[in-house]
């Protein structure tokens, strides 16, 4: 056995799974706060180009994926960011972004040079680091709090590190706590990637999960040696079709795509459809942009009336709250279990971030406010 597996931590929405089955099995109604895993239906036009397109036969799909998915994704982007992708050699189709996050360490990274190493941010999507393991990669965490604003700069990281590094992630908008990432920030990365030469990416897949200012790419800033992984899961509710695109320097996505051909990873043609059709509509991404902004105003309110401090952000549908002072992280998670709430305890997200803990509008609105009515004003969970 591969023990670098053995050496892992269990992923960690799997054990919320395994807490919320075993309180709904001792029949207790359970408002699921934890998996960022939100129930909006699938908007109707991407279930019907879906149907429409299964075939009578139907025949293994290219890794590169049909020229007419990359046009549409390419024109949203262009729409979207104002950036013009090649949607021969600048777009790359992913079933969903987790896999090709999980996988680039094995595309960039060679444990032997002296270029080995994975930079991320902690707290941070957990498949940075665990992707980085099994490929055999050193890993260097940045690790982002309060104090930094959660705001990743060139600065935090040793210029050593920087020096051998393979690959920097960024994350913006930031699960868990829903932090912009500002332009200066975006520059002053790709400023520092032409300095030390690591491959920047840019995992994307809140873009569109805004309600203040629109989030930007990384590739309005930088395309040599940058990718960004964009995804169709929270942007139109499409968890469960796994589709995402990978896009940005064109040599690097080569390079990427003999991996992704020797894996045997590609789409389904009638998902491809699906997603072409999710890509060339905005209107059901405003729909969805107006339900999770009802959901955030009423929890936003219902927590800070109740005294909680949360995070001021205005992207993603997270919420990032602070633990009432003495209470760490899994206890404030395993009080709140008591009461039928799963929320995330920040240590989920690595290590550092044992005072907060984060809430994903996963429940209706009417479930939010129906939630809030258990929880308890903030001073009486203070410990005596
Ligand atoms: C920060 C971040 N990146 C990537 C993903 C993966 O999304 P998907 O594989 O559904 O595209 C998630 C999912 O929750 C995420 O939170």
């Amino acid at each position: 056995m591969n023990e670098r597996i053995l050496g892992l931590k269990p992923y960690p929405m799997v054990e919320l799974a395994r807490r919320k089955k075993a309180l709904q099995d001792q029949g207790v109604e359970v408002f699921d706060f934890g998996t960022g895993d939100p129930k909006e239906p699938t908007p109707s036009l991407v279930r019907e180009a879906l149907c429409a397109a299964v075939p009578i036969v139907s025949q293994y799909p290219s890794v590169q994926g049909e020229l007419r998915l990359r046009q549409a994704f390419c024109a949203w982007f262009r729409r979207r960011f104002g950036v013009d992708l090649d949607p021969e050699t600048q777009a790359l189709p992913s079933r969903g972004s987790k896999e090709a996050i999980f996988h680039l360490p094995l595309v960039l990274v060679d444990p032997s040079r002296d270029r080995n190493t994975v930079v991320y941010p902690q707290p941070g999507y957990p498949v940075m680091e665990i992707g980085s393991l099994y490929a055999g990669a050193q890993t260097h965490p940045v690790l982002l709090n309060a104090s930094n604003d959660y705001l990743m700069r060139p600065e935090m990281v040793p210029e050593e590190v920087l020096a051998r590094a393979a690959i920097v992630w960024l994350n913006y908008p930031h699960n868990p706590t829903g932090r912009d990432l500002p332009e200066e920030l975006f520059r002053a990365w790709v400023e520092a990637r032409e300095r030390h030469g690591f491959v920047l990416c840019s995992d994307e897949c809140y873009t569109e999960i805004y309600f203040g200012e629109k989030p930007r790419s990384l590739l309005e800033f930088g395309m040599e040696a940058c990718l960004a992984f964009h995804s169709l899961s929270k942007r139109s509710g499409m968890t469960g079709y796994r589709s995402g695109m990978v896009c940005g320097d064109p040599e690097l996505l080569a390079f990427y795509r003999r991996f992704r051909a020797g894996m045997g990873q590609a789409m389904p043609v009638f998902e491809q459809e699906a997603s072409r059709a999710a890509w060339g509509d905005e209107v059901h991404v405003e729909e969805r942009r107006e339900i999770f902004g009802q959901k955030r105003e009423v929890m936003l309110k219902g927590l800070r009336e109740r005294g909680f401090e949360v995070l001021q952000t205005s992207s993603t549908f997270y919420l990032w709250v602070r633990c009432p002072r003495g209470v760490s992280d899994r206890e404030m998670a395993a009080r709140l279990l008591d009461l039928g709430i799963i929320v995330s305890p920040g240590s989920f997200f690595g290590p550092g971030n044992e005072e907060w803990f984060r809430f994903a509008l996963v429940p209706s609105v009417e479930d939010c406010a129906r939630a809030l009515e258990r929880i308890p004003p903030q001073e009486q969970w203070k410990k005596e």
